[in-house]
């Protein structure tokens, strides 16, 4: 074997800018972390400005990162923000859309005015964010991705999902549809949807369960619940050169949830 086969990584992200949301916890951070191991440069997005920055200090000895506190609900800002990332750390080549909510409410008892903080947040963001990544200012112009995490909620009916459900099903329509009309820009279009991963966002839905129902729900996963890292793994597969000829796609990454 020559150095430079011993070299070569097809997950190479360096030289590359990628914008993260939802970087302060679980899968987002998880992706934060994968990515600044691959080289990249990153900006990192969240609501949450304390633990944003314990991500940051705790990634910048492995490059250049920079923490963005941002609420998200504020669609209208999103283009500005993002154009901001760009003027700190130069044009972008990739938003990974990672924040989300989550809520178990069953239809009979819906407060549209959750599901509407939902859409905007799962939802709205992502439209927002594609929409400044496509700008001519803001994209670096090669190696475009945008990734979305959606769900395996929304492919496989779950009681009292129904918003959540909705607000990530939308995303593969809108991953069909840029992957299509981004194409001749070179950016490709992908949502990951995962099953049940260990965050915080689990743990706060497990509250809410009735006895036994975790080890009933972990059962439905025939590899059992993921880690932040397995939908990571999935993310930096999609957004580095090895995932160049895929596009308008839906990547499941579940441990079996939806095989049977
Ligand atoms: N954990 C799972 O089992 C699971 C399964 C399927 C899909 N997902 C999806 O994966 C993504 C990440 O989830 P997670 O499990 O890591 O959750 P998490 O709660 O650990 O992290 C979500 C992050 O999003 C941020 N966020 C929430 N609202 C925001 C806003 N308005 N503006 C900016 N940031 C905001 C939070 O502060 C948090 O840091 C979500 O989109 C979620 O729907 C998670």
């Amino acid at each position: 074997m020559t150095v430079g086969e011993a070299a070569f990584n097809p997950l190479d992200l360096s030289g590359r800018h990628y914008l993260v949301t939802g970087a302060a916890s679980g899968i987002g951070r998880a992706v934060a972390e994968r990515m600044a191991l691959l080289g990249a440069r990153l900006s990192l997005v969240d609501v949450d400005a304390a633990a944003l920055e314990g991500v940051r200090a705790a990634l910048l000895a492995r490059g250049v990162v920079q923490a963005t506190p941002f609420d998200l609900r504020d669609t209208d800002a999103i283009g500005p923000m993002v154009e901001g990332c760009v003027a700190a750390q130069g044009p972008l080549h990739g938003i990974v859309h990672c924040a989300g909510l989550q809520s178990v409410m069953p239809v009979r008892t819906l407060k549209l005015e959750r599901a509407r903080e939902l859409f905007a947040v799962n939802t709205e963001a992502a439209l927002a964010l594609s929409s400044a990544l496509a700008s001519r200012k803001v994209y670096a112009g090669e190696h475009g991705a945008l990734v979305f995490i959606s769900s395996v909620m929304a492919m496989a009916g779950s009681p009292g999902a129904v918003a959540y459900a909705a607000s990530k099903a939308a995303l593969h329509g809108m991953a069909r549809t840029l992957s299509v009309e981004l194409a001749p820009k070179r950016i490709r279009v992908n949502c990951i949807a995962p099953g049940f991963v260990r965050t915080p966002l689990l743990e706060r839905t497990e509250r809410l369960w009735e006895p036994g129902q975790r080890e009933a729900v972990e059962a439905q996963h025939p590899l059992g619940f993921g880690e932040p890292e397995d939908i990571a793994n999935a993310v930096v597969f999609l957004a580095a050169d090895t995932g160049r000829w895929i596009t308008g796609t839906v990547l499941v990454v579940d441990g079996g949830y939806l095989a049977h």
